[in-house]
């Protein structure tokens, strides 16, 4: 049986950090309470010429040449990403145009913080209909473009970045065993981003607010943690693989106090979560990637192991997928 196997992995953070103690002078919030509550301590800020497709782009060349795949054998790019610098024409154009992957046909993906595991999702059945293809896979975000940096309940929170993966068909029992996708729209307004300014005066919502991303915060924390719990029992019970054999997990990164209460539900080793939203904050559809890329260089991955990934996002979209390294 094909299995669309991850060959090689890759990221990109902009050069500027940013800290909790830098966030004090900006609103009114302390260094305590955001480490307390999220586990966030800095994040990165993208500056000139890091916007999100440049981002994406050295992501994707660092994962090119891991896997020691030139980009003209790519034939697909995804990019999950909700905020590229141009609505039109996708990232996934940009991307390929910039590391000159000519022989791709390309693609974005919009699921929020789950749009790395979607796209991830899309690559494994392009994979498995056609076994000679070659994709990159990618997450990037400048949800620094997106936020209000005057609203403390949101602007502490995230950050940009961006993570990569090139799959393809594994050899033997190596790839993707299986996965698990799941949406809820008529939850949309508890997490969600207006668009940029509508043209059309008979569309410009009553409410309109600005581009910004808002959050009902606690709705969500209680959301994502059960959804979570559930995309990655009902994955693990379809693959027939045991918590206790899961060797790491790569979760979306949105907040330590979600991860630490996900471990304990699952049964599953804390020390098997890979973290590193300290670093990061919640970088969305790139939170994944990046962590993947980081634990693969840190030699936390051996050949066999069953990978768990684990995603929640605007939506509501979530869901959890298993690979085996
Ligand atoms: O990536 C997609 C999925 N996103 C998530 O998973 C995020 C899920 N939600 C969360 O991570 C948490 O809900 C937050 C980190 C956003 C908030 O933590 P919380 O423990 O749910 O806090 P809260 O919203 O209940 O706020 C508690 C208090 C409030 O004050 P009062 O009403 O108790 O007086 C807030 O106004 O903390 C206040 N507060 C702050 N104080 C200092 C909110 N933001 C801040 C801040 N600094 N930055």
């Amino acid at each position: 049986m094909t299995r669309a196997a991850i060959l090689g992995t890759g990221s990109c953070l902009p050069r500027r950090v940013l800290t909790n103690a830098e966030l004090e002078k900006m609103v009114e919030t302390t260094d305590e309470w955001i480490t307390v509550r999220t586990g966030i301590r800095e994040r990165r800020i993208a500056g000139a010429g890091e916007e999100t497709s440049k981002l994406a782009a050295e992501a994707a060349r660092k994962a090119l040449a891991m896997a020691g795949v030139a980009a003209a054998e790519i034939g697909l790019i995804v990019v999950g990403t909700m905020t590229c610098e141009k609505a039109m024409p996708s990232c996934a154009c940009l991307v390929q145009k910039e590391i000159g992957a000519v022989n791709a046909f390309a693609m974005d993906i919009n699921a929020a913080c789950s749009g790395f595991l979607f796209g991830m999702d899309v690559a494994e059945k392009y994979i498995k209909a056609d076994p000679t293809l070659k994709v990159l896979v990618i997450g990037a975000e400048t949800l620094s473009t997106r936020t209000n940096w005057e609203d403390r309940t949101t602007c502490v929170l995230f950050g940009d970045g961006a993570g990569a993966v090139v799959m393809a068909a594994g050899d033997g029992e190596r790839g993707m065993l299986g996965s698990r996708l799941f949406a809820d729209g008529s939850l949309w307004h508890l997490l969600h981003m207006d668009a940029a300014p509508s043209l059309n005066p008979d569309l410009v919502a009553a409410d309109y607010q600005g581009p910004f991303i808002r959050m009902a915060g606690q709705e969500v924390f209680k959301y994502a943690v059960r959804a979570m719990q559930d995309g990655v029992a009902k994955v693990l019970a379809q693959e027939g693989v045991e918590p206790e054999a899961v060797r790491l997990v790569i979760p979306h990164q949105a907040n330590i106090r979600i991860l630490n209460s996900l471990t304990e539900r699952l049964g599953i080793a804390p020390e098997k979560i890979y973290i590193n939203v300290h670093k990061y904050g919640n970088t969305s559809a790139a939170s994944m990637p990046i962590a993947l890329d980081e634990a693969n260089r840190e030699g936390r991955l051996r050949p066999g192991d069953p990978v768990l990934f684990c995603a929640f996002g605007g939506g509501f979209t979530w869901g959890a997928a298993i690979v085996r390294w």
